[in-house]
C-alpha cells in the first residue's frame, strides 16, 4: 500500500472518546491501510478524548460553540481545522453538537457518526450517550446494538453503513449496557466504516 493514497480522517469528540480510541488503535494495528486520523477536533476543551489524541500524537484543536457568536463562526473553526490537514473524511466520535445542513451538505457521505442505537429506534432528538441506554431499559427492549452511519441534514437520518445487535440482559443498568454496546459493536464498526469510506475516497482521488 503506497503511503500517499491514504485519505486524511478529522475525528470530532465532546467527551471521553472510547470511540476515537478504537479508530487510533485499528490504525496502529495496521487495520486502516487507507486512513490516517490527521486531527482531532473536541467542542470541549476539557475532553479527554485530547489526552488520547495528544498520546498517540495527533494533533488537536478545540471549537466551542458558546465561546462563539454564530453557528457559522463555530462551523468555520471546525472547518478551519479540517483543511488545515487537508482532511477529507469526518467522524463524529461521541461528538454532541448539532452540525447545520450548510455544513453536512458540503461533505456527502463523508462524515460518519456512531450511534449507540439500532436506527430508526432510540434516535434523532434528545437520543445521546447514556440517554439512549436508559430509554431502551425503560421500553424493555431485548436487544438493542449500535448504528454507524454518514450524516446528511436529518438527525441520525443519513444511509446506514453498518448495524450490530447486542443483547439486552435482565441486570443491565443504563451504564453497563452503554459499556457491552460499545466494546461489542461500537468500537468494531466505527474503525471498519471509517477504512470503507477512505478506501471509496482514495480510489476516486486515484481515478481522477
Ligand atoms: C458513544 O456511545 C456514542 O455512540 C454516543 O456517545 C458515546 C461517546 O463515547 N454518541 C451519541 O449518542 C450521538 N448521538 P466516547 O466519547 O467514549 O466515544
Amino acid at each position: 500500500m503506497r503511503e500517499e493514497r491514504k485519505v486524511v480522517v478529522a475525528v470530532l469528540v465532546s467527551g471521553g472518546g472510547t470511540n476515537l480510541q478504537a479508530i487510533l488503535d485499528a490504525e496502529k494495528r495496521g487495520e486502516l491501510p487507507h486512513a490516517r486520523v490527521g486531527i482531532v477536533v473536541s467542542s470541549r476543551p476539557d475532553a479527554y478524548a485530547l489526552k488520547r489524541a495528544e498520546e498517540a500524537g495527533v494533533p488537536t484543536a478545540v471549537a466551542e460553540r458558546k465561546k462563539c457568536a454564530s453557528q457559522e463562526e463555530f462551523e468555520g473553526e471546525i472547518e478551519r481545522a479540517i483543511e488545515s490537514v487537508g482532511a477529507e473524511v469526518i467522524v463524529l466520535a461521541g461528538f454532541m453538537s448539532i452540525l447545520s445542513e450548510k455544513f453536512t451538505s458540503r461533505y456527502p457521505e463523508r462524515i460518519i457518526n456512531v450511534h449507540p442505537s439500532l436506527i430508526p429506534k432510540f434516535c434523532g432528538k434528545g437520543f445521546y450517550g447514556l440517554k439512549v441506554h436508559e430509554a431502551v431499559l425503560a421500553a424493555g427492549e431485548k436487544v438493542t446494538g449500535a448504528t454507524v452511519h454518514y450524516v446528511n441534514e436529518i438527525p441520525d437520518g443519513g444511509r446506514i453503513i453498518f448495524q450490530k445487535e447486542v443483547a439486552v440482559r435482565e441486570d443491565d443498568t443504563p451504564e453497563t449496557l452503554q459499556r457491552r454496546v460499545m466494546e461489542e459493536a461500537e468500537w468494531k464498526l466505527l474503525p471498519r466504516a471509517v477504512e470503507l469510506t477512505a478506501e471509496r475516497i482514495a480510489s476516486e482521488n486515484f481515478a481522477k
